[in-house]
């Protein structure tokens, strides 16, 4: 079934396509039938109800949900001698027309199942790739630039290429637009996409990316452990002494926005003071010693480089409150961050292991120098995006622990300069979230569709894809977008409008 599109607060419609047959016959033909360039259908099977799925690769859990009735079309495209980018398309029986090109997480390595079940919910024809390499660590680009290239950029493009004509197909159309969602390292695909390949989409959702790539690792593996930023490492990963921090962050910060919730608006604008919890002779509980206190200044400022040079953004304040700071995936929380660990020994360095015990800010020029697969991704040259009518949203949890929402900023705009255009708004916005965390939850409001289990209300107004759809496809772009939890609704802002609490409510000003 091929239906015009209704989405609920607005109704588009696409161009009518010619009926073709989808169902469970059509969809195991696709086994035999489709030969596309460089590429291996592995297993194709028909998805007849609601149900859990199996998935072929070892990062993935075996069970995974599909809400819709579909085909699912499991293959491997090689795109050197030396490396392969395994992909799913998930191909609604119910089709909107629209395809939509899947990113993944940190140095994964996984299919993102989650949100193939969660864009066929929404009638897309869906694609995920493995980003190259299966597991979610960096083991593989050890000695293998091709599978870093395929990291870096390719991966997602053949993903789309190949996914294009999948769905062109099955269902006897080629899809009338082409959607891209991920966050965090699918916000520096999404990105990257972009810049690189400006036709593969004409819209980007891009999540809390992860650009400046090879600064950012510099900046995550730097916090707590290096560059002379911290003499006393091992007492302050303790999660007890940030929990200190936190609560006179707070008592500092909370209300410069109006409102203590909690929540800090705009941590840009907290000029925090750590002396506030240093010991006193005498007193020697819940506070931090004067060489934590250097510390926590060193976390909360930006990183400069030996030459003077902005290397990232500081931590805003406020992050390290969020669970996702501590513990061995956090970067507040004492051991070398894995994916600055990996992205330097395996990509960088091209050994098995490494001792970072030493590592310096001499790191900055080095990493650049390599730049493995073109990663960085910090580049404001979107102008072929631009010209092809390409429309770009992205948005950044003010209390992001893993990567700065500062850097969102920063990168809003490197773009506004590159193109000397003073607001991006006809087609690059950026929404900042306050209390959110990295992608998704925090404190407050922070569901907006953004990914699967975030789409709490239906409509464009409440969710990033649908609005991006109107934008598309309506030529209606989002002004806000209103994020929602069990109990209340927030109105986010894009930059560089301000988040202002009105006495009543946070209005955009
Ligand atoms: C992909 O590469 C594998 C391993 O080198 C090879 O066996 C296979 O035939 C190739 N497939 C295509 C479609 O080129
Ligand atoms: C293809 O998928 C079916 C259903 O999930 C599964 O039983 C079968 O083992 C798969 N075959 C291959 C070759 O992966
Ligand atoms: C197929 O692989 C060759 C090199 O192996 C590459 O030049 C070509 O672009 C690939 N095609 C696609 C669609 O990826
Ligand atoms: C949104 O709409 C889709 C398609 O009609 C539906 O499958 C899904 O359950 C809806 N989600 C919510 C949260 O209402
Ligand atoms: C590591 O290998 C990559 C190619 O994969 C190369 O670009 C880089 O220069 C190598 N690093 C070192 C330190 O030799
Ligand atoms: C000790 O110092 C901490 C941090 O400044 C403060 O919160 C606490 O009230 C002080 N305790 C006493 C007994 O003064
Ligand atoms: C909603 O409110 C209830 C009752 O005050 C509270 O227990 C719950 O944690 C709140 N949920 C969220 C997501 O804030
Ligand atoms: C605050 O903004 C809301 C929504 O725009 C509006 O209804 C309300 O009147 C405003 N309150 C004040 C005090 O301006």
């Amino acid at each position: 079934m091929i239906l015009p599109i209704f989405l609920a607060a607005t109704a588009l419609f696409p161009s009518t396509y010619a009926s073709a047959s989808v169902g469970q016959s059509a969809c195991l033909a696709l086994q035999d039938s489709l030969h596309l360039e460089n590429t291996t259908i592995l297993n194709v099977t028909y998805i007849p109800a609601a149900t859990t799925v199996s998935t072929p690769a070892s990062c993935q859990s075996t069970a995974q949900v599909s809400t819709a009735l579909l085909c699912r079309v499991y293959f491997v495209i090689n795109t050197t001698s030396t490396s392969a980018v395994h992909a799913e398309a998930w191909l609604p029986d119910t089709w909107f027309g629209r395809f939509l090109g899947l990113g993944n997480g940190g140095l994964g390595g996984c299919i993102d199942y989650a949100n193939l079940d969660y864009g066929t919910s929404l009638h897309f024809a869906a694609v995920a790739s493995d980003n190259g390499h299966d597991g979610n660590d960096g083991h593989q680009f050890l000695n293998n630039p091709e599978i870093i290239n395929d990291f870096a950029f390719r991966a997602l493009h053949v993903e789309v290429v190949i996914g294009k004509q999948i769905v062109q197909r099955y269902y006897g159309a080629a899809a009338a637009k082409s959607y891209y969602l991920g966050c965090s390292t699918g916000g520096r695909q999404g990105t990257q996409a972009a810049l690189k390949f400006p036709d593969d989409f004409d819209g980007i959702v891009a999540g809390s990316p992860a650009t400046d790539f090879n600064h950012l690792t510099i900046a995550q593996a730097g916090n707590i452990i290096f560059f002379g930023r911290c003499k006393l490492t091992a007492s302050l990963s303790s999660g007890a002494l940030w929990a200190i921090v936190s609560e006179e962050v707070l008592r500092q910060c909370d209300a410069l926005d109006g409102l203590v919730d909690g929540i800090i608006t705009e941590p840009d604008e907290c000029d925090f003071r750590a002396e506030a919890v240093q010991c006193t002779q005498g007193n020697t509980t819940n506070c931090i010693t004067p060489t934590q206190v250097e510390t926590v200044k060193n976390v909360f400022s930006p990183i400069f480089g030996l030459h003077g040079e902005l290397v990232y953004p500081r931590y805003s304040p406020g992050a390290e409150g969020d669970p996702g700071s501590q513990g061995s995936g956090g970067v507040l929380g004492g051991p070398f961050f894995s994916i600055a660990q990996d992205w330097g020994q395996f990509a960088i360095l091209n050994v098995t292991s490494h001792d970072f015990s030493k590592f310096s800010l001499k790191a900055v020029d080095f990493w650049d120098s390599i730049n493995p697969g073109g990663i960085a991704t910090f580049d404001g040259d979107l102008s072929a995006f631009r010209n092809r009518g390409g429309k770009f949203l992205t948005y950044h949890g003010r209390r992001d622990p893993i990567i700065s929402s500062t850097n969102s900023k920063r990168v809003y705009d490197l773009i506004s300069h590159t193109l000397s255009i003073p607001l991006l708004d006809d087609f690059y916005r950026l929404f900042l979230i306050p209390g959110m965390g990295h992608c998704s939850g925090g404190l407050g409001p922070t569901s907006f569709g953004q990914s699967d289990g975030l789409n709490l209300v239906n409509d464009s107004a409440h969710n990033i894809l649908l609005a991006m759809v109107d934008w598309v496809e309506g030529g209606i772009a989002p002004a806000t977008i209103i994020g929602s939890d069990a109990n209340a609704t927030r109105t986010h802002c894009r930059y560089p409008m301000r988040s202002v609490f009105n006495g009543t409510v946070f209005v955009c000003e």
